[in-house]
Order: C-alpha cells, then sequence, then structure tokens
C-alpha cells in the first residue's frame, strides 16, 4: 500500500496534454488469486519530440519488457512509474507484470471477493493491474483474453462482446472479449468465477437486438428481477427523453459482495455493490427498492455522459457525476407517476444536499463542483461533486427549459462523442445551442460554499406593487481562505418565485416594464450582489401577496426571509409548489427546534407550541395530499441539519429537543395519527410502486411516533406490526419502532430478526445500522450508551472490518447516524473512531478516508467536545504510517 509522509498536490492548472498516445491494448490475464499474470501489448503513438513514455503502475512486480519483441533494457523504475525513454514515434510494447489479488483489500484493482475476481479501476486503480497511461484522456479500444481454472471460474466476462471462448486442457480455459468503442482505463473491468445470470433480449428503438444480464450468486438469482426490470426502464428513458441509445450489442451488471461504492459504470459490465442489484419483498425495503432503481439509473446513464463523452482530468469529474446525478434523479421522479411523486423526489434530493453537501461545502474540505488542487482523487468522490454538481446541472434547465436543456445535450454530443472533455465545453454547449451567455454561470465549477440569499420585500398597498430586493453573499471556504486566492464573485442563481394571493392563489406576475402579466412562477436571473425587482398590477390593499420563494429549490442556496409563523402556516396550507409547502413546515419545524434547543440549554421548561401541533395535524389528515407528501412533511429536520443551523453544534440538547417535539406530536396527535396508522394498510401482495410505497412511509411514520409516546398499547402494535409483516419496510420499521423506543420487546424482536435472516448479508447489515443508531437509554439506574452496544457487536461473529458494507453499518452509522451517542462528551465516541480509522486505513483506504470525514465539522462543536475531537484527529495524524487518503482527510481537518 502506498503510504507517505509528504503530500503531493495535483493542480488543475498543470494540465498537460499526454506525450504519447495508446491506440489498442491487448491484455491477457493468466487468473490466479495468489499471483496473476498480466501481459499488455499496447501500441503507442509518441505526439511530442523527445519526450519519455512515463507509465503509471502500483504494486506490480516487473517480469519483462520488450519493443517490437526485442528485450527492452533501458527502463527505470520507482513505486509509481516505469519510465521508457528513447522510442520512437510509433510502436508496440509488450509488458508482462504480476500482482495479487487475494492480498488486495483495498478494493482497486484487481481483487477477489468470496472466492470470485472482480476489478475496480476508477479512478486510478488500473494502475494496479498494468504499467499503463492510467490517465482519463488517453482512449484505447481493449482485447481482453482471460485465462483461468474452468472449475473455479467457469465464468469470464469483460467489456464489450465476446469473440471467442476456447478450452486450453489441463482443466483451464478461455474468453476472449473485444469492446469496439475507445475508452480510456478506468472503464476497464473483468469478472471471473462462479456466477449465474438472469438475462434478456430487448429491441433497441432503432430496431436492433440487445441482450441484458444480471450476473450474481447462485442463492441470489431470485432477488435480481427488479435490477433487471430497471435496467429496462432507463434503456427506454434515455431513448425518450434524451434520444440516446445502448450501443453495445451486450449490456452486462454483475453484484459483488465487497465494494468500496454503490457501483460501477465500466464499458458493457457494470459493476454493483450487491445493496444496488439484490432485491426481493422479504429482505429489501422500499426505499432499498428505488435506490436500486436510482443506481442501476445511473450507471446505465453513464454509457453517454461519463462514458461516449468522458473527462479530461479528474478535476472534470462532475461533467460525468454531475450530470448523471441529475440524469438518474429525472429518471426516478419520471418512474414517481405524477407531480405530487416528483415533488416528494425532489424533497429526499434537497435534504440530502442540505444535510450532507451543505455541511461539506461550510468546512475543510469544502471545494468548488470543479476543484483546483487533490492529494488524493478518490477524496474527492463528494457530494458536492456529485450532488451539488446535479444542482448545477438542474440550473441549465431551470434557465434554459426542458427543450433548450435538450438542443444543448445534443450539441454536447454531436460536439464531443469519443472525446475527453471539461465542464468548460459542457457549458459552451448549453450556451451555443441556447444563443446565452453562461460566462458568469461558470462560476458555479470555480467558487466554493453555499451562497446565501438575503429577501426583503416592500409592498406599495396603493400602488399594488411589491418590491423584491435581493442580496447573495458567499464568503470564503475551505481552501479558498488560504493567501492569494481571488475575491469571489457573484454567482448567476436562477431564482424561481410565485406570489400567493390571501385567498391562497398564486397571482399572475408582471414585472415593472412588461405590457401584461406572464406566468405565476418566474425564475429571476439574480445576478449581481443585490438586485431589485418590481412586482407591479397586484390586488391593492393591506395585505401584501406572500412571496414563494425559490420554488422547488430552484438553487442550491440558502434562503434567508423573515417570515412570521403565521404566514409559513399559510404556506404550508396553500401554496402551489410542493415543495415550498414541504419547505415552510420545515422552517416552523426548524425555528421550533432551536427554541427548543436553547430551552434545554438554559434548563428551561419545554412546551409545544399549539398553533404548530396544529400545523402538523392539518397536513397529516389531508387525504388531498399524497401519502408519501404528508410523510415527507411530518418528518422533523434532522439532527445533523439542526446542529448545521447553530453557531455552537450541541448534539446533546438537539437530540433532547427534538425527541421532546416527537412525543409532544405523539401524545396530541395520537388519534390522527392511528387513524392515518389505519388507513393506509396496504394489503395483499407487495408491490414497490409509488403509491404502495407512499401509503408504507405515512404508516411507518405514524407508528414511530406512536411508539415514542410510550404508551404500552402502541408498543403493542409495533409488536404486532414486526410480526406479521409480510414484507422488510414494514418489518424494519416495526423493528425500528420498537428498538428506539425502549419497548419491552426490543430486545427478543432483534434477535429474532437475526435469527431469521442471519443467511442474508444485507439485512444482517440492516440489523447492524439499527443498533448502531439506536438511541441511548436513560434507564433508572443511569444511562445505557450506544457505544458499549456498538464495541460489543464489534466482537459478534458475523462483523467483519474487511467488508466495506459491514464496517459501515456498524461503524459509519454509530458516527454519523447518531450524533447525539456518538458526540458523548466523556469522547468515548472520538476515541472509537480514531480507533476505527486506523484499523481501517491498513486494509482499506478509501473506506477509512470516509470515516475520517467524519470529523470535518470539530470546530462547530461547543467545548469539551471540540477540544476532544481535535484530540482524536491529532492521535490519527500522529499514526506511524497513514494512506495518502486519510493523510489529506485529517491534515485538512487540523489546518481548518
Ligand atoms: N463512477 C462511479 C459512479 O458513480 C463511482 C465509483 C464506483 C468509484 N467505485 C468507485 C469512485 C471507486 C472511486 C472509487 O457512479
Ligand atoms: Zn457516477
Amino acid at each position: 500500500m502506498l503510504r507517505t509522509d509528504t503530500p503531493v498536490t495535483v493542480y488543475r492548472k498543470d494540465y498537460t496534454p499526454p506525450a504519447f498516445t495508446i491506440d489498442h491494448v491487448d491484455l491477457r490475464f493468466e487468473l490466479d488469486p495468489r499471483r496473476t499474470i498480466v501481459t499488455s501489448t499496447l501500441r503507442f503513438k509518441r505526439t511530442q519530440a523527445a519526450v519519455p513514455l512515463v507509465l503509471a503502475g502500483q504494486e506490480l512486480e516487473l517480469l519483462a519488457v520488450t519493443l517490437e519483441g526485442e528485450p527492452f533494457e533501458g527502463f527505470q523504475q520507482d513505486d509509481e512509474t516505469l519510465t521508457l525513454p528513447g522510442l520512437s514515434t510509433e510502436g508496440t510494447l509488450q509488458i508482462v507484470t504480476a500482482c495479487k489479488p487475494d492480498a488486495n483489500t483495498s478494493l482497486s484493482g484487481l481483487y477477489v471477493s468470496n472466492g470470485n475476481f472482480f476489478t475496480q479501476c476508477e479512478a486510478e486503480g488500473f494502475r494496479k493491474i498494468t504499467y499503463f497511461l492510467d490517465r482519463p484522456d488517453v482512449m484505447t479500444t481493449f482485447r481482453v483474453t482471460l485465462q483461468a481454472d474452468r472449475a473455479a471460474y467457469p465464468v469470464l466476462l469483460s467489456n464489450g462482446n465476446l469473440v471467442a471462448e476456447r478450452d486450453l486442457g489441463d482443466g483451464r480455459h478461455e474468453a476472449v472479449w473485444e469492446d469496439p468503442f475507445k475508452k480510456p482505463a478506468y472503464l476497464f473491468a473483468l469478472v471471473a468465477g462462479k456466477l449465474e445470470r438472469i438475462e434478456e433480449t430487448i429491441t433497441s428503438a432503432s430496431g436492433k437486438e440487445k441482450l441484458l444480464q444480471v450476473w450474481v450468486e447462485a442463492q441470489d438469482l431470485g432477488k435480481t428481477r427488479h435490477a433487471m426490470d430497471s435496467l429496462i426502464h432507463s434503456i427506454r428513458w434515455d431513448e425518450q427523453r434524451f434520444g440516446l441509445e445502448l450501443d453495445l450489442d451486450r449490456f452486462m451488471i454483475v453484484a459483488v459482495g465487497d465494494f468500496n461504492m454503490g457501483a460501477m459504470e465500466n464499458k458493457g459490465l457494470n459493476i454493483f455493490n450487491t445493496k444496488y442489484v439484490l432485491a426481493n419483498a422479504e429482505t429489501a425495503t422500499d426505499a432499498d427498492f428505488a435506490n436500486i432503481e436510482s443506481v442501476v439509473g445511473h450507471e446505465y446513464f453513464h454509457n453517454w455522459t461519463g462514458n461516449r463523452v468522458t473527462c479530461r482530468d479528474w478535476f472534470q469529474l462532475s461533467l460525468k457525476e454531475g450530470l448523471t446525478v441529475f440524469r438518474d434523479q429525472e429518471f426516478s421522479a419520471d418512474m414517481m407517476g405524477d407531480e405530487s411523486g416528483r415533488a416528494v423526489k425532489r424533497i429526499e434530493d434537497v435534504r440530502v444536499l442540505r444535510q450532507v453537501q451543505f455541511p461539506e461545502d461550510a468546512g475543510p474540505m469544502a471545494h468548488p463542483v470543479r476543484p483546483d488542487s487533490y492529494e488524493e482523487i478518490n477524496n474527492f468522490y463528494t457530494v458536492t461533486v456529485y450532488e451539488k454538481g446535479a444542482e448545477v446541472v438542474r440550473m441549465y434547465q431551470t434557465l434554459l427549459g426542458r427543450e433548450g436543456f435538450r438542443k444543448g445535450m445534443d450539441l454536447y454530443f454531436e460536439r464531443h462523442d469519443g472525446q475527453a472533455v471539461t465542464c468548460d465545453d459542457f457549458r459552451a454547449a448549453m450556451a451555443d445551442a441556447n444563443g446565452r451567455d453562461l460566462a458568469q454561470f461558470g462560476r458555479w465549477y470555480s467558487q466554493a460554499g453555499t451562497p446565501v440569499v438575503d429577501v426583503r420585500t416592500a409592498w406599495d398597498a396603493q400602488a399594488g406593487s411589491l418590491t423584491l430586493t435581493l442580496t447573495q453573499q458567499c464568503p470564503k471556504v475551505g481552501i479558498e481562505t488560504r493567501p492569494g486566492t481571488p475575491d469571489k464573485l457573484p454567482f448567476h442563481i436562477p431564482f424561481a418565485l410565485g406570489l400567493v394571493g390571501a385567498d391562497g392563489h398564486d397571482l399572475p406576475l408582471q414585472l415593472a416594464g412588461e405590457s401584461q402579466p406572464g406566468g405565476t412562477t418566474r425564475v429571476l436571473d439574480f445576478t449581481e450582489a443585490e438586485q431589485t425587482f418590481l412586482f407591479v398590477n397586484l390586488p391593492k390593499g393591506a395585505r401584501a401577496p406572500l412571496p414563494s420563494l425559490l420554488r422547488n429549490f430552484s438553487a442550491p442556496v440558502i434562503v434567508d426571509v423573515e417570515y412570521t409563523d403565521a404566514e409559513l402556516t399559510f404556506l404550508l396550507a396553500h401554496d402551489s409548489d410542493a415543495f415550498n409547502r414541504w419547505e415552510a413546515g420545515q422552517r416552523l419545524a426548524t425555528r421550533a427546534l432551536l427554541k427548543l434547543v436553547a430551552d434545554v440549554q438554559e434548563e428551561r421548561e419545554l412546551t409545544l407550541d399549539p398553533a404548530l401541533i396544529q400545523a402538523f395535524r392539518a397536513v397529516l389528515v389531508d387525504r388531498t395530499l399524497s401519502p408519501a407528501f404528508r410523510e415527507q412533511a411530518l418528518m422533523l429536520p434532522a439532527e445533523a441539519y439542526l446542529a448545521e443551523r447553530m453557531g455552537v453544534a450541541d448534539p446533546a440538547a438537539i437530540h433532547r429537543a427534538r425527541q421532546f417535539m416527537r412525543e409532544a406530536l405523539a401524545h396530541a396527535l395520537q388519534a390522527d395519527l392511528l387513524a392515518e396508522y389505519e388507513a393506509n394498510a396496504t394489503p395483499g401482495d407487495y408491490s414497490p410502486d409509488a403509491i404502495s410505497s407512499g401509503k408504507r412511509a405515512l404508516r411507518n411514520l405514524a407508528l414511530g411516533y406512536l411508539a415514542d409516546s410510550g404508551s404500552a398499547q402502541m408498543q403493542a402494535l409495533a409488536g404486532e406490526q414486526y410480526q406479521q409483516a409480510n414484507n422488510m419496510t414494514d418489518r424494519f420499521a416495526a423493528l425500528a419502532a420498537l428498538v428506539n423506543s425502549f419497548a419491552p420487546g426490543r430486545e427478543a424482536a432483534l434477535a429474532d430478526f437475526y435469527r431469521r435472516f442471519e443467511n442474508d448479508a444485507l439485512v444482517v447489515d440492516k440489523w447492524f445500522a439499527l443498533q448502531g443508531m439506536q438511541r441511548g437509554s436513560v434507564g433508572p439506574h443511569g444511562g445505557k450508551r450506544t457505544i458499549d452496544t456498538v464495541r460489543a457487536l464489534m466482537q459478534h461473529p458475523a462483523f467483519n472490518l474487511r467488508n466495506p458494507n459491514r464496517a459501515r453499518s456498524l461503524i459509519f452509522s454509530f458516527c454519523s447516524g447518531n450524533p447525539a451517542q456518538f458526540h458523548a462528551e466523556d469522547g468515548s465516541g472520538y476515541e472509537f473512531w480514531a480507533d476505527q480509522v486506523l484499523a481501517l486505513d491498513s486494509i482499506n483506504p478509501q473506506v477509512a478516508a470516509r470515516l475520517a470525514r467524519v470529523m470535518d465539522r470539530w470546530q462547530k462543536y461547543a467545548l469539551p467536545l471540540r477540544e476532544r475531537m481535535h484530540a482524536a484527529l491529532q492521535r490519527v495524524a500522529a499514526a506511524p504510517s497513514l494512506s495518502r487518503d486519510v493523510r489529506e482527510i485529517v491534515g485538512k481537518a487540523l489546518a481548518a
């Protein structure tokens, strides 16, 4: 493993085009878990005079180098490169190396999982397989020969088309795969082992036959239907929405139990974490079904946005990731069916953005959507690059309209198919296809931080006109605060708004200077530090229309506005924009919660405003609203979100305040909650469709509140649901309600759950995760800390630090999903965190670095927490040998 004490920073400004291209590569693998021999024959071309060829390689044993069939001796080698000087303008080079798949615990490069071979090459894993120009702007055609023992590895897969198979005698066999499309090395993949498949043939829009396969271990074949359906829906959606067809004759998805991320878009051979493939009613929740659909879509959509057009360098990562996340979000929204479903999807996405990306953008790892520098690229697969990147793409669509956006996409492919390009190229295609100047819009790519938009209104009752003044601010964050970084300039913010009249209906919008009103939602081009908009021709009178701001969350900004509780209640009841109805409820709840937090801190008595209860009751019982929407509206803001909204975060007080509100709502609304619980049953066979899953969501939200009221009867109801459920959504929700309300039956239910599902790894993950996230109890003999349960569970026979899903299920759930317990005042959570970061770092630096990020916001916490977090960070930083991955994270946290 690569370990370094002196971090090397890579800068975007230092980009230079490659001095060599590789037109074609022939790879032969003699697969053996202990020692795999890779023979790479590459056809190179020199594009610059008198430069050596510098190939990247790591942890490789070099066996031979030949040029035009003759031994080549003048090379130099170090830990990360193989340098070949004096090559002519073109030629054929052969390099033979060996690697050790079964010793590869980093899950990057070629590795073994449960006896089968898999690869993961993004971002820089290919260099652990063979020496190569491992950079995305070197695009090559690949021909791959796989040789392996037939009994142990009956299935041999790689990118593209299967062109030959033969027996090699002595129990070995061979398969040859050819990918007709040029691709960068990060999209290479192979899979070999004992796998089985379901398959289907479909006809594409232009009438070509396509073979679709989902490959899994034999015992999982019965859990593949949903992934296959999701793939077929994705293919159809991309044809219809973007006119993009599958370009290969064959498209494969393979599931693997050991995987660092969600899934990977290797050309024609997507490799997936089992979590995003395997599902049936008994073992997967509605959320799992939805995630599978979205991740299958995401990887499939990469075939065009990422593979056919790829990134010039890794600073451009959001070119493919932001765009592809936007595409998968739109796909999932379209699959929801109606407008209300679309709004629910939007709410879920914005919740993630605020809860995870906003903090990132305010902390030591803050970076623009297109970063300017990195130490380890794997640390930049972030919510900023992905989710904020998707918001940036969404803003093009908001500014240009759906049709304008489609024109931009068409031009992007017309110009760049088969190329490795930049975020600026994408922006240019959007601008040129629509004749729009998007120069200022480019600042979304170069400036980090979340802009704060301040809103002021002035109502002229006599004239019937409303003056809206918007100001924007975005102070420097993260590495922007280092000396010498340029000052930040205003963003181009598409600011969607409506004006709601006294009767709750939208008013027609007419700006001063316009001859007539146009529409009831307008997207304002907000481009200055301060800008004024004058709306005229509104109904005159004392009561000002109420602005509905940033409809559908039209830009990734924070809107500061002084609504009264009454105004928020009115918007919650009437806004025609479903997202903003939800938003009004969240603002109400957030305000009340932050007041309760202060009350906890000052040891005042806690009470809940009856008006707030009434506002929530009104939404709960409003059956004109979809159950899915009502569930979203009644879900209180997360503890992590509340922490971010405080100047100094106090996780214990936040937890007490939020729990108080839950219990108070549960008591006040018990009858209505119970009525909705009954009304939203989903009898009959399980189906994960949007309507049924929405009903289950509301029903289970009600159950959670009811159990939290502490009523024995309600907890019995949870116990009954746990026993009788015919699907995992209901069973797991009931289990969670029992566990988090300290119901008498909780231990028995946890034991029962484990016994039922102990042979299903993904369900056992849920079992660990629930316990990592459980509340600490305060019993008659003092409190029981979750950390003790977590430490005990680390000794459970089913726990395994090497499996990322399992490590995430227990350790990450506790460290990032359980703020009140993790931030225990005695520092026990931080000690545990440091222990696990160090333990993981020697196994898998990528996973360790993710865990390390939990401490990013250490400076935001109250004393003594802040000091203890700092000490834990220092302990990790001082460890004798750290990966580049973890070093960058703790280094930046400590420098902040
Ligand atoms: N490109 C993959 C995706 O979005 C991300 C990915 C999968 C990845 N595995 C990885 C990134 C390993 C870094 C390392 O969709
Ligand atoms: Zn992706």
